[in-house]
């Protein structure tokens, strides 16, 4: 029997690799990693880091998204199946189409897009900073954002933009059940509901407070509350239960399903044991033709620069 968890730290060692993982990963795999965040964080840490090899436990955008930032180092996955439907939602060649259409529209597109998407865009975002990159085109600039409609439905309410949306949705945060929650609320009368941007707008009316991965988890650390509903992936209770131990969280269930919480199927792919294999063996690794990265590193540079103006 393996132990996974002394063979992945001797082999990080030994390679000088570092393990980035999203917070919708599994505990075990949160709890190896060396640098554990939402999308942007991941994309911040793999822009700086001096490791020789990115492991990024997450889904493949993320990994695409550090070998954009990162050309010269090995970037692995540990399941190269681990997709997004919301990347999916929006292939390359249909939104060249849209964006044509729409030749006097500044591109705004969320990370959670390929290469190809990324390389039609003028600047991407994160659900973190979001509303502050759209914040900082004027009010009656033409903009297009992608692929996320719920996500775009809820900027256009915030800001006062008018943004074109395409029509792209993640099966996950979709699947909320609004009665549930409404029962839920009955059973926690004092519990404050948190969503992810990502649910749809009858999710987000019943929320006390929505925002982005990082911004839930901060907020169970700042709130008063003792429990909390918790309208995102499931794989951040991990974390919030970690940094708020006397706290109770629980989290909303999806639609039609006996089950009681909501994962991403694409980042449950990733098991420690494919962890381990993929750092042993330096593969799945995440490739990318040099002309079409010159092409998608430009708007998420600039999403970096916006980010921190
Ligand atoms: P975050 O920007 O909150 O990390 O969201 C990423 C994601 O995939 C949400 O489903
Ligand atoms: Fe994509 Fe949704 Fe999974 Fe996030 S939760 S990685 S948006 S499918």
């Amino acid at each position: 029997m393996i132990d996974y968890i002394a063979e992945i730290n001797r082999l990080k060692r030994e390679k000088h690799a570092i393990i980035m993982a999203h917070y919708y990963q599994t505990g075990d795999i949160q709890d190896v990693a060396d640098v554990v965040g939402d999308s942007l964080a991941l994309a911040q840490r793999a822009a700086a880091t001096d490791a020789e090899i990115i492991v990024l436990c997450g889904v493949h955008f993320m990994g695409e998204t550090a070998k954009i930032l990162s050309p010269t180092k090995k970037v692995l996955i540990p399941d190269v199946n681990a997709g997004c439907s919301l990347a999916e939602s929006c292939p390359a060649e249909r939104f060249e189409t849209f964006v044509k259409a729409h030749p006097e529209h500044t591109v705004i597109s969320y990370v959670n897009t390929s290469a190809a998407v990324k390389a039609l865009t003028d600047v991407v975002v994160t659900s973190t900073n979001a509303r502050k990159i759209v914040e900082q085109f004027p009010r009656d600039a033409k903009l297009i954002f992608a692929p996320d409609r719920n996500l775009g439905n809820y900027l256009n309410s915030i800001t006062g933009r008018n943004m074109l949306l395409w029509d792209g949705a993640c099966h996950v945060h979709e699947q909320f059940s609004v009665e549930r929650l409404v029962a839920l609320k009955a059973a926690h009368p004092d519990a404050p509901v948190l969503a992810h941007p990502e649910c749809k707008s009858a999710v987000l009316t019943l929320a006390d407070f929505i925002g982005s991965t990082q911004a839930l988890l901060d907020y169970t650390s700042e709130s008063a509350a003792q429990t909390f509903l918790v309208a995102t992936e499931s794989g951040i209770l991990h974390e919030m239960a970690k940094r708020n131990p006397d706290k109770n969280f629980v989290p909303v269930p999806p639609n039609d399903s006996s089950c009681a919480c909501n994962e991403c199927s694409f980042m449950r792919l990733n098991t420690m044991e494919k962890l381990y294999l993929c750092l042993r063996d330096e593969t799945p690794e995440i490739i990318i033709n040099e002309e079409l990265r010159q092409r998608a590193i430009r708007p998420v540079l600039r999403m970096l620069e916006m980010t921190n103006l």
